[in-house]
């Protein structure tokens, strides 16, 4: 069949949009009628050459869609099911998927610009398009891997399943899974964008009480207080580390989160977090961009510092608990999503990114 995708064919050059050969599902696969996709800045690192792939390629790794046909063997989902798109498909068969770290599955990770098969279902002509994540979902629709889709309620709108797929669910795990956050303590968020409203949302779930944005963006800053922020600090006005420190009785944040991607910020939520503090990493920063780390304040200091990927979810369980903790009111995914867009504006919905629009926009006409 043909569907209509957005393609990066070069780095730092627009996303072209165009028709493309879509092939039929194959065994353990799922064709998807896409019905939103978020404007996250991991697509946007591989539009401006942070990270690499192989090009060209069908971006868009925050997803959600009904299915509308299935491949052999499939029996997890049927034609008419909504889902939740998962940008990690698991083999179920690895190390890491049978010791319940299917986030880190090998074999998602070693076939990483193809399917888990090692080939392609976007083509034209003889060219192969690499399908991002085994998702590609700024397209009209995508084959996925059956892991990758994740069922949800058929009440659930289309842009919430959306983001559940990518920044909520990376946000809040951060949060509960990785950094396992305790009642009545202090948080540091430095970057307060789609991903980091929902680590700051994750924060106030787990019952922290001093919960500090950080974000050199005034705008994000005003936005993120509706999302469980107490107080709010600017790099490019003040110290925000000793800033920190104040507002933490003179001790640093008890748990800090970086949620931009660069090495600097990196530094400054190492440097935020109190002696035997948690550092937490979220963002990618570009390839190189590394933080500087002293070892030996890390030894003498007891931090500790992890990363976290995918909110280090078991993705079958948590998002369903992401839709009930949206149903229940308890994450606010309504005023999150501010923004709407068709597929041929994506370009401007990523310069509305870098131009520091706050909260999620998501791709809803396709
Ligand atoms: N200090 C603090 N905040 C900063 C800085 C800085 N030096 N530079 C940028 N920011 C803020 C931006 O103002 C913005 O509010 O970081 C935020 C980033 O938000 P988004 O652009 O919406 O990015 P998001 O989609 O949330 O992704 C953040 O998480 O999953 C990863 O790959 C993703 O690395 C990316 C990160
Ligand atoms: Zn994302």
């Amino acid at each position: 069949m043909k569907t209509k995708a957005a393609v990066l064919y070069e780095a730092n050059t627009p996303l072209v949009i165009e028709e493309l050969d879509l092939d039929d599902p194959k065994e353990g696969e799922v064709l998807v009628k896409i019905g939103a996709a978020g404007i996250c800045r991991s697509d946007w690192h591989f539009m401006a050459g942070e990270a690499k792939t192989a090009l060209p390629a069908v971006l868009g790794h925050e997803g959600s869609g009904v299915v509308a046909e299935v491949g052999r063997g499939v029996t997890s989902v049927k034609p008419g099911d909504p889902v939740i798109l998962s940008f990690v498909s698991r083999c179920g068969r690895c190390h890491f998927c049978t010791t319940g770290k299917p986030n880190l599955c090998d074999l998602h990770m070693a076939t990483s610009t193809t399917m888990l098969d090692g080939t392609h279902r976007l083509h034209k002509g003889s060219t192969n398009y690499t399908p991002l994540s085994k998702l590609a979902c700024f397209s009209q629709y995508s084959v996925t891997p059956e892991t990758a889709c994740v069922p949800c309620p058929t009440d659930l709108p289309m842009d919430k399943a959306a983001v559940i797929g990518c920044c909520v669910t990376t946000g809040v795990g951060a949060v509960v899974n990785a950094a396992e956050v305790k009642p009545g303590t202090t948080v540091a968020v430095v970057g307060c964008g789609g991903v980091g409203l929902n680590v700051l949302q994750g924060a106030r779930l787990a019952g922290a009480t001093r919960i500090i944005a950080v974000d050199i963006n005034e705008g994000a800053l005003e936005f993120a207080m509706q999302f469980g922020a107490t107080h709010s600090v600017n790099p490019s006005q003040q110290d925000a580390e000793a800033r920190v420190r104040e507002i933490t009785g003179g001790l640093g944040a008890d748990y800090t989160f970086e949620v931009f991607g660069s090495g600097k910020t990196v530094e400054m939520a190492y440097n935020m977090a109190r002696k035997g503090g948690t550092v937490t990493i979220v963002g990618i920063p570009p390839d190189g961009d590394d933080p500087s780390i002293d070892a030996v304040a890390l030894v003498r200091q007891e931090k500790t510092l992890k990363g976290t990927y995918y909110g280090s979810a078991q993705l079958q369980v948590d998002m369903p608990r992401m839709v009930e903790l949206y149903q229940t009111g308890r994450l606010n995914l309504d005023d999150l999503i501010t923004r709407s867009y068709r597929l041929e504006d994506i370009n401007e919905a990523y310069q509305d990114l870098n131009r520091g629009e706050v909260g999620r926009g998501v791709i809803m006409e396709f």
